[in-house]
């Protein structure tokens, strides 16, 4: 079985992408309901956040049981930079008696750039190495290759790992929702993973647990999610062309 994360689609597509070529399923990590794992071979697609694996991805692995002798594999999709991702992934999974045995990270597109600038053109050309990375998986995956990416260890990697790091990297990608705009449809209520959000008397409400993770943000259909007090364009808005809205709610 093939568990992701994905808010805008891209790890999702090369989960989809993985799963059709192996002959095995898809899972959502926030719709897993069975503490057991299953699978002769557990695939791992999820993006990177701030150079390492995102907290929800990471409690996953910690409140999972992974199957004995499993083959655990990975992929991580970026923006460019995976940092010290593969290193924490092995940790998590070495406390559970796991071992990673096989991981790539896949840069695609970088789903934050929409915090830092407007009239972003996406080039959807960066998607086309998909199946390439696809085609490496399933030859790994069917041989029980060993093998992995590099971590890519600079000192901004370092710097977002930290306490320091992490608080500034929320307050650059600070959502919040602006309650003249939105008009209660709710659908940031089913993208959120962190069940975080919810409709009230006038308008989407925000709790306080926010992972960041950018998913109403880029789904909102009204653009009433903001990034700093700042109104998005629906142009800078993104979802995987190969990804519905349907298959990212929670
Ligand atoms: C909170 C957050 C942190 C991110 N950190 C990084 C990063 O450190 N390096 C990078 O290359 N991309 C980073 N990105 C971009 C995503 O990893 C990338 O767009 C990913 O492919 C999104 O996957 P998804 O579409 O499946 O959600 C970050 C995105 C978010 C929302």
């Amino acid at each position: 079985m093939i568990y992701y994360f994905s808010t805008t689609g891209n790890s999702l597509a090369l989960a989809q992408k993985l799963a059709a070529a192996l002959g095995d399923g898809v899972c959502s990590v926030t719709r897993t309901k069975e503490k057991n794992l299953e699978g002769p071979a557990v695939g791992l697609v999820f993006p990177v956040y701030y150079g390492d694996v995102p907290a929800n991805v990471q409690e996953f692995v910690r409140s999972h049981a992974f199957p004995e002798d499993a083959y655990v594999y990975a992929l991580a999709t970026c923006g460019s930079t995976w940092g010290r991702i593969f290193r924490t992934l092995q940790q998590l999974l070495g406390e559970k008696g796991c071992r990673l045995a096989w991981s790539r990270a896949v840069p695609l597109i970088a789903n934050s750039t929409i915090c830092m600038k407007s009239h972003i053109g996406y080039d959807l050309k960066k998607l086309d190495k998909e199946d390439a990375v696809v085609r490496e998986a399933v030859e790994a995956v069917k041989n029980r290759k060993e093998d992995h990416y590099q971590e890519q260890d600079s000192l901004l990697a370092q710097f977002s790992a930290t306490w320091l790091g992490r608080k500034i990297g929320n307050w650059y990608l600070d959502v919040q929702v602006a309650p003249d705009r939105c008009v209660r449809c709710g659908e940031c209520v089913r993208l959120c993973p962190m069940d975080n959000i919810h409709l009230g008397e006038k308008s989407a409400v925000m709790g306080d647990h926010c992972l960041h993770c950018l998913a109403c943000l880029h789904g909102c259909p009204h653009q009433s999610i903001t990034v700093r007090g700042r109104v998005v364009l629906k142009e800078d808005q993104y979802r995987h062309p190969g990804v519905t809205v349907q298959e990212l709610e929670r």
